[in-house]
């Protein structure tokens, strides 16, 4: 686990990308020659090794290009190959990439004209593994809660073909070059917060069937989430834990849904991030406020309590059910809780927190859907002030420095409202 927070964490410094320099598509063309012998002189990659760069977003182009020229994106083919290009250059190598449709047809562009007599792509071969392809779908569309595992349609569109400019389009890619890139995600050699995140929690065999999906697109029908249902089990003694849970019940409520929107709900919260903030307590405590989660009334709290009782109180709250929320959604804090801002290098929420706001238990990644939006505005004003500064590696810390006041309200009200069931 420590590796995959790592990896995000490098991730995050990653997120930045559009290209000050404006692609001219008929330069891109003569520059792209050299390229032809592995992506196509129409972008289809000669075979199934080469990924097709044939109308993908140019921004996304020019990301990639600019990771294998400083080495944070590792190939041995593509290093050489972008530490050959000026900026300029691969505005241009993009520009002219993107001008075609994912087929490989010249989408009607008059500047980059693809060679209409370019030799016709090989047809993707038949992969050898026995993956199914309705599988990798209904990962690809609803994800698995149950694993930790996001659904990838939220961020790379229908069938692979997204909206959001630096999330690549997948469609018509090679299956195999799906699956190699998922690979390298999944074991941290290609960077990337929410992809590291996202492939970590996928098997091998969850990966084949995606890269099935991919082999042909249209020919998978309609499918459906299969529902899970998530036995909990703690690890603490819940029953322990209500009975030490009356000190609480105050500010929390008896059944952690707080009353009071300037007080955190516990209720539903993962079992692992709860005790980890009252062992952060705890720890400011012993420390004198140079470690650990500073606050002057959860000081007072925690000081008696052993870490036995430390684990049952966060069971038993874990073990309760959070009320659904009456806030309504807010449209901005919804842009930046799932796509981020590119330009301002904020990383989605989504990526660590979720689509649907209820974190990712075993990251320690919080639950902040139905959460008190006075609450939740408060954390993120002391992750940016440095207030709260008991995040692993600074993680939230990093995000919240480039968080307006108007970002934070909007945000604040829209996690809120993710548990809104009306
Ligand atoms: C000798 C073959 C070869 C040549 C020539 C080549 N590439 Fe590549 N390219 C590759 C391989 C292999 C990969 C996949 C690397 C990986 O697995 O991460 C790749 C990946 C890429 C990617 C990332 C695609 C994605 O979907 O993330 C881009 C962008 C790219 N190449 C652009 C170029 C450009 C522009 C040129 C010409 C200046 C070029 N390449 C020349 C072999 C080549
Ligand atoms: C939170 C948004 C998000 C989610 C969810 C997500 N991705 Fe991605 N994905 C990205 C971004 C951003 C990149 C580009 C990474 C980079 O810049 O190197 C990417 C890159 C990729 C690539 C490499 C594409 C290439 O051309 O090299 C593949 C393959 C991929 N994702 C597959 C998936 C699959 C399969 C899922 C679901 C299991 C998924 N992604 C879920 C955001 C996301
Ligand atoms: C007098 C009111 C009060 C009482 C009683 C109280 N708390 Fe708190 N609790 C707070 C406040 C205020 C915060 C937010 C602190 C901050 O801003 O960082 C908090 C935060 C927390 C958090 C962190 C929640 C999150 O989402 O990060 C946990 C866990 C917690 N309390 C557990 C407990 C437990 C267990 C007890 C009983 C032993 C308890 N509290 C008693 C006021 C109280
Ligand atoms: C790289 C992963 C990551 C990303 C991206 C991320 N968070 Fe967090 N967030 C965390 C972690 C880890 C914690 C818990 C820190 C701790 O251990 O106290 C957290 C805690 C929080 C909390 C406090 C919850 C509580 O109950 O006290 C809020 C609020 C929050 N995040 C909001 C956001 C918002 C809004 C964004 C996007 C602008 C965001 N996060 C992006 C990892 C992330």
């Amino acid at each position: 686990m420590k590796k995959v927070l790592f990896s995000i964490v490098l991730g995050l410094g990653l997120v930045n990308s559009a290209s000050a320099f404006t692609g001219d598509a008929a330069a891109g063309k003569t520059k792209a020659a050299t390229c032809a012998a592995c992506h196509g002189t129409n972008g289809i990659g000669s075979t199934d090794m080469y990924p097709n760069l044939a109308g993908q977003h140019a921004d996304y182009i020019v990301k990639q290009l600019k990771a294998f020229k400083a080495g944070e994106r590792k190939d041995p083919v593509m290093a050489p190959m972008a530490m050959a290009l000026s900026d300029q250059d691969m505005a241009d190598v993009a520009a002219y990439f993107a001008s075609f449709t994912r087929d490989g047809q010249a989408a009607g562009g008059d500047a980059a004209s693809g060679d209409a007599s370019a030799p016709a792509a090989a047809a993707p071969a038949k992969p050898t593994f026995v993956a199914d392809a309705k599988v990798g779908k209904t990962i690809y569309e609803f994800g698995d809660k149950a694993r930790g595992i996001t659904a990838c349609v939220d961020c790379h569109g229908k069938d692979g073909d997204s909206s959001v400019l630096i999330n690549p389009n997948l469609s018509n890619q090679h299956a195999q070059y799906i699956e190699k890139q998922l690979k390298a995600f999944k074991d941290g050699s290609r960077v990337n917060a929410p992809m590291n995140q996202v492939a970590g929690n996928l098997s091998d065999e969850d990966i084949a069937h995606i890269g099935a999906y991919f082999v042909d697109t249209a020919a998978v029908g309609e499918v459906e989430a299969k529902s899970v249902v998530v036995s909990k089990s703690f690890v603490g003694d819940v029953a322990a834990g209500k009975a030490k849970a009356a000190t609480c019940a105050a500010c929390h409520g008896a059944d952690g849904n707080a009353a009071v929107a300037m007080y955190p709900s516990l209720a539903g919260q993962s079992e692992a991030y709860l005790l980890k903030q009252l062992r952060d307590f705890k720890k400011a405590v012993d420390t004198n406020n140079e470690e650990g989660r500073v606050d002057g009334v959860m000081a007072g709290m925690v000081a008696p309590l052993s870490d036995e009782d430390m684990k049952n109180l966060a069971a038993y709250f874990a073990s309760q059910t959070l009320y659904p929320s009456t806030a309504e959604e807010n449209a901005a804090g919804r842009k930046l809780f799932v796509s981020g801002d590119a330009k301002r290098g904020i990383t989605a929420c989504m990526a660590c927190h979720s689509v649907d706001g209820q974190g990712m238990d075993k990251a320690g990644f919080p639950v902040i859907a139905g959460q008190n939006a006075t609450y939740l505005q408060s954390q993120l004003e002391k992750f940016r002030s440095g207030a709260r500064a008991n995040d692993l590696n600074n993680m939230m810390g990093n995000i919240a420095v480039k968080l307006t006041d108007d970002d934070i309200k909007a945000l604040a009200q829209y996690m809120s409202s993710l548990n809104n069931k009306g």
